[in-house]
């Protein structure tokens, strides 16, 4: 029931405003103490000629309560609406547990395709928490595009091409060991790789070698392309256990490499529309018109780039998925790289341009030393992981409630914290990261969400029978305070996709848990009875309903005891 259209159709009846300006109009209360919805009598003045506080008296006397509204009140110039508890407890408590998992989605992208692409790690390169903070926000909102009702498609636009592969091929060819690499394959690659340059510091030949690979490579020799293969496949094969820690799937892996013979047409393309232009030897697009630096599209040589391949993804995903909208879940030093990728498609007349965003990301700083390690600037993605497990593990033990599955409990426990701290802030800020923070179960954190969840599914292990409503019961503030919350987690999903911002999830999901708390420490439930013990159980069985699936969306696990 939405009790928000219920008002404002009713007070269309009794105002000469329209029902959809009635409904941009109502707001909250700042109080709970002062209803729950709030119209604002100021826009009635001119009309009645009176003061608002007297529109407000007026209103409230002619407003007859009914089966949801308990009273009008009129307070200063504002008209606040008390619902009646114990409908809206029925009407949301059913409608939480009759939907269950759904509870939360709609249908509101009607199937419309929804690109979202993130994480795009770089082959033979470490997954770093720049990475992470992609592939966290990314996943959030594919999982919360898909509870909107959009076909979404989960891209993973690998950085598997490009110069750097002629560099890695000659230092294998020179020092590389196959039975090492299959064994760690991203570290030992890297190892190689960081060799190449000291080793071309001394002896420039070696560029020349690793161009003359690369070229090979993009002429499709055989050798070459097999080892390119190899690494690819490899390097895959570390991130997708990485993937599968996280729970995160991805429907296409087509990156760079994949764009390599679609090129020549999207060039042919520009030089046709006239938009090529030589500078310096390169072929650029000039974007000053747009106030944007050229974008650099074709090297001197003629080789191709970064950006180059960018254009053409998005050309072909456009053919290919016919995309509503084509989101790109990267940090914001490529803000600048993204404005011109989007500006060459418009200057090239295509209007998809418009439904391209690039959603941008600050950075990760790290407030203990500790956490940068290998003495390099990297912090790898896989020791934030293992270290967050084994703090939560450590914890965990030390609390000794949980004695079974800890090391299962403390897998979720410990990823969940890491995937919270990321979707915490909104998503431009840079991430201070603690541990303390990170893992205090009574602050701002998964653990706590994730706590709240736990508890809630132990009260309801130990009554047994599931919560049925019964026909009349009372509801205290807390309870309200509750269902309230509860109420709003379609709103919030909603709010998320708009901002392209899963903080908001995240900040409501922190609420419905502390919500959930204040009700457990002010009502008993086991120890009633009768209508009591089954409204309060009902109410328990839908705020684990509420909490499980909104951190679902963030891509955080519950577990069932903590
Ligand atoms: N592989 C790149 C990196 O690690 C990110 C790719 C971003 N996506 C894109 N379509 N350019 O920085």
């Amino acid at each position: 029931m939405n009790l928000k259209e219920y008002v404002a159709g009713r007070l269309a009846g009794i105002t000469p405003l329209e029902k959809n300006d009635i409904l941009g109009l109502l707001a909250l209360p700042p109080t709970d103490d002062m209803g729950d919805l709030a119209f604002p009598c100021f826009a009635l003045a001119k009309t009645f000629r009176k003061a608002p506080p007297m529109i407000a008296a007026e209103l409230a006397a002619s407003y007859a309560p009914d089966e949801w509204v308990e009273k009008a009140e009129a307070v200063g110039g504002y008209l606040n609406f008390y619902f009646k508890r114990e409908a809206v407890a029925k009407s949301v408590i059913s409608d939480v547990l009759s939907k269950g998992k759904a509870y939360g989605t709609d249908t509101l992208g009607e199937n419309k395709t929804v690109l979202v692409e993130y994480s795009s790690p770089n082959i033979a390169k470490p997954f770093h928490v720049g990475h992470l903070y992609s592939t966290a926000v990314g996943n959030a909102l594919a999982n919360i595009y898909e509870a909107l009702g959009y076909n979404v498609q989960r891209l993973n636009h690998l950085g598997d091409w490009g110069t750097q592969f002629g560099k890695l091929i000659c230092a294998y060819k020179r020092w590389g060991d196959k039975e090492t690499i299959e064994k760690d394959p991203i570290n030992e690659l890297l190892k190689i790789y960081v060799r190449f340059h000291n080793e071309a510091e001394e002896d420039p030949a070696l560029e020349d070698e690793a161009r003359h690979y690369f070229k090979l490579l993009e002429e499709g020799d055989e050798e070459a392309t097999a080892l390119w293969t190899w690494f690819r496949e490899v390097s895959l094969r570390e991130f997708k256990s990485t993937y599968d820690r996280l729970g995160i799937a991805f429907d296409s892996y087509n990156g760079e490499a994949f764009y390599g013979d679609k090129m020549a047409a999207v060039v042919d393309e520009l030089k046709e529309k006239d938009l090529l232009v030589e500078s310096e030897g390169a072929q650029i697009v000039d974007l000053s018109d747009e106030g944007l630096p050229p974008c650099l599209l074709l090297k001197s040589d003629g080789a191709t780039i970064y950006a180059t391949r960018d254009v053409t993804a998005a050309l072909y995903r456009k053919q290919h998925y016919d995309f509503y909208k084509n989101i790109y879940v990267v940090g914001l030093p490529q803000s600048l790289h993204f404005k011109q990728i989007f500006a060459v498609l418009k200057k090239m007349g295509y209007d998809c341009a418009d439904d391209c965003v690039h959603v941008g990301f600050g950075t990760v700083k790290l407030s203990d030393g500790k956490l940068s390690t290998r003495g390099g600037k990297v912090v790898l993605l896989e020791d934030v992981l293992k270290e967050s497990v084994a703090r939560t593990e450590a914890k965990i033990r030390e609390a000794g409630i949980v004695t079974e599955d800890v090391e299962e409990i403390s897998e979720k426990i410990g990823v969940g914290a890491v995937l919270y701290a990321f979707l915490h802030n909104s998503r431009e800020k840079d991430i201070v990261f603690s541990w303390e923070d990170m893992l205090d179960f009574e602050g701002e954190s998964a653990p706590y969400v994730q706590y709240s969840y736990a508890r809630g599914k132990s009260i309801l292990r130990r009554a047994e029978e599931s919560g049925k409503l019964p026909e009349s019961f009372c509801v205290t503030d807390e309870e309200y305070a509750l269902i309230k919350a509860l109420d709003g987690l379609n709103a919030a999903i909603r709010d998320s996709a708009e901002k392209n911002e899963p903080f908001v999830v995240n900040r409501y999901v922190t609420n419905l848990a502390r919500c959930f708390n204040k009700f457990y420490n002010t009502s008993s439930i086991l120890k009633e009875e009768g209508d009591v013990r089954a409204f309060r159980l009902a109410l328990c069985e839908a705020a684990c309903i509420g909490i499980q699936n909104a951190l679902g969306l963030l891509g955080i696990q519950t577990v069932e005891q903590m």
